[in-house]
């Protein structure tokens, strides 16, 4: 049975507007640490389309590095404060079944915390690379269902430590986690997600789509660890890179399709 989760996102549109602001989120730290490494990958900004965009924020820091910013959203409230935000942005209501673009129509495409959220996975992916044009680059965030993080809170709670989960959401999140790969104990839309639950999985599904794998790093959702700086000191070697790909919360990889960039 799949669980109609448009209502949920409708819900928690104020939730992540608040994690949006707030530099210290997770996030809000994604966005900002995908943007410093994009610069070093897309020289000139192009057409950028930010998929489950929620209130927009993402969109807003293309826009301000002079991208034409795209963002789509299942959810109205979400793109209700996201229009408010900034008016530059083109956005616009879509789901997995309706993405309202034609192909190869966008230098730049991400989608962070969405996968998770897809059913047909694979489908997805297929039709978000058509939407990409030649030498574009795509950035996805995809949960790893055995990162650090789950470890330590699995630990924590058999030894009862007062640490992250109390007893509400414990359950649920073990069902969404062995669902979807995703640590949450809040509602998730599917019940038979196709799992993509790590860097490896995601790795392997962009490659058979021809996109070639150009950088990547990890968040492990613990703030000592995810500054800029230790993250890139950890792609240095190889362990670190390992630790990255795999017991990071969130693996985050920019593919690029092959073909030359259109410069604008
Ligand atoms: C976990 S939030 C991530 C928001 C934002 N991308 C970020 O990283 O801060 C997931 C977002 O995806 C949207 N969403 C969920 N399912 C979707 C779908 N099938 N198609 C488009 N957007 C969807 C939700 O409304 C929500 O804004």
């Amino acid at each position: 049975m799949i669980v109609e989760n448009k209502n949920f996102w409708q819900q928690e549109a104020f939730v992540w507007e608040g994690f949006a602001l707030d530099r210290q989120s997770h996030w809000s730290k994604r966005s900002h640490f995908v943007l410093r490494q994009l610069k070093e990958l897309i020289p000139t900004p192009g057409r950028s389309l930010d998929l489950g965009c929620g209130p927009g924020y993402l969109c807003s820091l293309l826009a301000d590095c002079g991208f034409d910013a795209y963002g789509v959203d299942i959810s109205e409230n979400m793109l209700s404060r996201a229009r408010r935000r900034d008016a530059r942005v083109h956005f616009a209501r879509g789901d997995e079944k309706e993405l309202p673009f034609s192909e190869n129509q966008f230098d730049l495409i991400t989608a962070f915390g969405l996968l998770e959220y897809i059913e047909n996975r694979r489908l997805y992916l297929s039709r978000v690379v058509e939407l990409l044009a030649p030498g574009g680059i795509l950035v996805l965030s995809n949960s790893n269902r055995l990162s650090l993080f789950v470890i330590l809170a699995v630990i924590s709670r058999i030894l009862r430590w007062p640490w992250h989960f109390g007893e509400d959401g414990w359950r649920q999140t073990i069902i969404n986690l062995g669902r979807s790969g995703i640590w949450t104990g809040g509602m998730i839309n599917l019940d038979r997600a196709e799992p993509i639950c790590s860097a490896a999985a995601l790795d392997r599904q962009a490659r058979a789509r021809g996109l070639e794998r150009v950088a990547f790093f990890g968040m492990f959702n613990f703030p000592w660890i995810d500054r800029y700086s230790r993250l890139r000191s950890l792609q240095k070697s190889a362990v670190g890179r390992w630790l990255l790909r795999h017991l990071a919360w969130n693996y985050i990889a920019f593919y690029r399709k092959p073909g030359l960039r259109n410069e604008i």
